[in-house]
């Protein structure tokens, strides 16, 4: 897009997971048009977004020491005679709005997850509120209590309607296809701070990923919070599931893969499990959360399944596709949590096997029926138990990062490496890879032979 305004510095620091990480592009995209240019750091921005993380405590207090900080980039801004648009967008400003303005009023504008296609009229709010804060006092750095522009609202219209088509800003890009959901897991504040499930229409989907591919994107990401409860509206009528829509995608030329996450273990439906047997586009990696191997935990956690059901899921998808890798999310220290419950967790992580994950000790969230329940573990029972089980995590991705030394793999190179000479890229299972060849090759799939391995990358030889 071309624009004739005055070029701008922002500067956007994005938390949690990653639609936070495709919220922040698209809200530089949006941007764009008021002259605003990406920045690779705060100092003399003059707009800066904090897109924050509510999904844990530590998570959601990084944002008031980060505002601290801002606050005297700010106040120097000032000093020169201009201003710095502070905004906290993301599921903190969800969750907490008015308290932000409260706290931080030198925050100009707070925005949700759902909201970012209006940031342009915030902007001009924000602007002319500075102006004439300006004009007013000539006390540059006042507070301006209550003038803080609050823009949560969740849409009466989803604002993917809003928003321009994304550009592909290398060969690997996101694309969101769904949002929100309602599964309402006891510890989770997500269905709070991202709201209903909403799933984008098909004909949407296809339409940005056209674009991105033509513009070079060799891998899709899709992205959503429950990814495989997609069930978009699609032109012949029907509402296709995920499984049917990554076939669709599958037509695309030049698109060599596709990847899609977060997926719940409920909503992995056969069609999708097959999917991974037929269409070679998809990679063999899948990023499947069981939370617990505890059947008394998952229920208390609202899950809706039972270890035995993830387990035959699981044995469905390796039956009909052996080479798929699994990666999952854990909470160790969920209330009611006993050692044989913690047991039944490390029992389920020793029998399907993991080659990556993530685990968290459970941090009760406000306003989540969870955090109110009896028997809260103690953190120190949380630690012993989540040293055990990365502990166990470890050894397996370990165990198949040594699997992995002399075997041929497909590498998609996506960034320079460190060295002149190397590039890096990933595998199907998303390892990082270094691969020894000249820039010519980004952007490209190219064959390798790995030729060594490290705890946490590979090595391959161009073949
Ligand atoms: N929609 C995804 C998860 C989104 S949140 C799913 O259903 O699996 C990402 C991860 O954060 C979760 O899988 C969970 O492991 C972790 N998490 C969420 N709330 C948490 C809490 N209160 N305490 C600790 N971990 C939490
Ligand atoms: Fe949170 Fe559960 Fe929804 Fe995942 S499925 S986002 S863990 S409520
Ligand atoms: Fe965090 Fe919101 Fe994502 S709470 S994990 S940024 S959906």
């Amino acid at each position: 897009m071309t624009t004739t305004a005055p070029k701008k510095k922002l500067f956007i620091r994005t938390y949690g997971c990653q639609m936070n990480v495709y919220d922040s592009s698209r809200m530089t995209d949006v941007l764009a048009p008021l002259g605003y240019e990406p920045a690779a750091d705060p100092e003399g921005a003059d707009m800066v977004v904090l897109n924050t993380c509510h999904i844990r405590e530590k998570a959601s207090e990084k944002v008031f020491s980060e505002l601290g900080r801002l606050r005297s980039l700010k106040t120097e801004n000032q000093q020169d005679g201009r201003d710095m648009i502070i905004a906290v967008a993301g599921c903190v400003a969800q969750a907490e709005g008015e308290f932000i303005l409260q706290r931080a009023p030198y925050v100009d504008i707070v925005l949700g997850p759902q909201t970012y296609h209006r940031l342009p009229e915030m902007v001009a709010r924000a602007e002319r509120a500075s102006a004439e804060n300006r004009g007013g006092t000539g006390k540059p750095g006042a507070p301006r209590p209550g003038v803080g522009v609050l823009d949560t609202e969740f849409p009466v219209e989803p604002k993917f309607d809003h928003l321009p088509m994304p550009s592909a800003s290398g060969p690997s890009a996101f694309l969101s296809v769904q949002e929100g959901c309602d599964k309402f897991c006891t510890f989770c504040v997500v269905p709070y701070t991202r709201g209903a499930e909403y799933s984008r229409p098909a004909a949407q989907v296809l339409a940005e990923a056209r674009k991105l591919v033509a513009e070079g994107a060799r891998e899709l990401t899709l992205l959503g919070q429950n990814v495989n409860a997609y069930h978009g509206d699609s032109a012949d009528g029907a509402v296709w599931g995920l499984g049917r829509l990554i076939r669709e995608l599958a037509e695309i030329d030049g698109l060599a893969r596709i990847r899609y996450t977060t997926s719940h273990p409920r909503d992995l439906d056969d069609d999708l499990i097959r999917a991974h047997a037929e269409v070679p586009q998809l990679m063999p990696f899948l990023h499947l959360p069981v939370q617990s191997g505890s059947d008394k935990i998952l229920r208390a956690m609202n899950r809706g399944h039972t270890g035995a059901d993830y387990r035959a899921k699981v044995e469905r998808l390796r039956a009909l596709a052996p080479d798929l890798a699994l990666s999952s999310d854990f909470i160790v220290g969920f209330p009611h949590e006993s050692d044989a419950d913690f047991e039944d967790t490390m029992a389920l992580v020793r029998d399907v096997g993991f080659i990556q994950a993530y685990s968290f000790k459970y941090s009760p969230r406000p306003g989540t029926p969870a955090a109110v329940m009896e028997a809260q573990v103690p953190e120190e029972v949380k630690s012993v138990r989540l040293t055990a089980l990365q502990a166990l995590l470890l050894e397996q991705q370990g165990a198949f990062n040594q699997s992995c030394l002399g075997r041929e793999m497909d590498i998609l190179l996506d960034r320079p490496g460190r060295h002149d000479g190397q590039m890096l890229g990933r595998s199907p299972y998303m390892q990082p890879v270094h691969v020894a060849g000249s820039e010519d090759l980004y952007g490209q799939v190219v064959r390798v032979r790995i030729s060594s391995v490290t705890a946490n990358s590979l090595t391959g030889t161009l073949i």
